[in-house]
């Protein structure tokens, strides 16, 4: 393998952060932010793809994100609305499967059934996983993983004794999909803010100042090299 391909992380998690302010700087409303942010998400999909990262993973709305002003809800809700009823074309050209995680059931009902419709016509696919988080918190999924494996407990196909740390993988909305190698998060910010907790365990983390609406190419290259060079543990010795 070509010394540039090696150690390309598999999986790459994303906290686009600092819409707000990258509209701010620029004195436009908050929403300008989010319209170029989503344009920047596409971009990086593909970006991604052609450097050879397996899954992709963008946290988008998290559990504590309905707490804004319900106009700014509004706006995200409507952008992730067009995106799910528009980007299946794409995704059949790019061969992406997509899959959205956190709590689907908060959503209206018209994007739950776009998100139904555009995880079933792309599962198959077999290029890039893209998982999208919407209404997503770690807390909450670990919530909703316990009280499913409880259930299961209760009606006796599993004895408490049985429960293993893949057991509690295999019931959270990120099952089957291998842990992030890389967790980028934009805009200067240095916290997980309730992103994949469990996941990231052993994740390597890289943050950045550039706010995401700015976020492109070369600064996924520089955090992919970051990585590159980083020698990764887990708790055992070095290499
Ligand atoms: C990230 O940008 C998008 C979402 C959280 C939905 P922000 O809206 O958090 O932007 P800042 O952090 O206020 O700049
Ligand atoms: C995290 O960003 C959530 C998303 C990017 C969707 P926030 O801007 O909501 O997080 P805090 O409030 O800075 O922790
Ligand atoms: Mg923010």
């Amino acid at each position: 393998m070509a010394e540039t391909e090696r150690n390309i992380p598999q999986h790459v998690a994303i906290i686009m952060d600092g819409n707000g302010r990258w509209a701010k700087k620029r004195g436009l409303p908050r929403t300008a932010g989010h319209y170029q942010g989503a344009k920047v998400v596409e971009q990086i999909l593909e970006d991604a793809d052609h450097m050879g990262i397996r899954y992709l993973t963008v946290y988008a709305f998290s559990t504590e994100n309905w707490s804004r002003p319900q106009a700014e809800v509004k706006t995200l809700m409507n952008l992730l609305r067009t995106y799910m009823k528009t980007s299946l074309a794409k995704c059949a050209k790019n061969n992406v499967r997509i899959r959205v995680i956190g709590d689907k059931t908060r959503l209206d009902a018209d994007l739950q059934e776009a998100i139904r419709n555009l995880e079933q016509d792309t599962r198959n696919n077999t290029g890039i996983g893209f998982q999208i988080a919407i209404n997503y918190g770690g807390r909450d999924e670990l919530r909703r993983a316990a009280a499913q494996i409880a259930q299961q407990v209760q009606e006796g196909v599993l004895r408490p004794e049985e429960i293993t740390e893949e057991t509690i993988s295999d019931h959270l909305d990120t099952a089957g999909i291998p842990d992030p190698d890389l967790l980028i998060r934009t805009s200067g910010e240095e916290r997980i803010s309730n992103f994949l907790i469990w996941q990231c365990a052993y994740t390597e983390y890289y943050f950045t100042d550039v706010t995401w609406p700015d976020f492109n190419k070369e600064e996924l290259e520089k955090a992919v090299d970051a990585y590159r060079h980083r020698e990764r543990r887990m708790g055992g010795l070095m290499q």
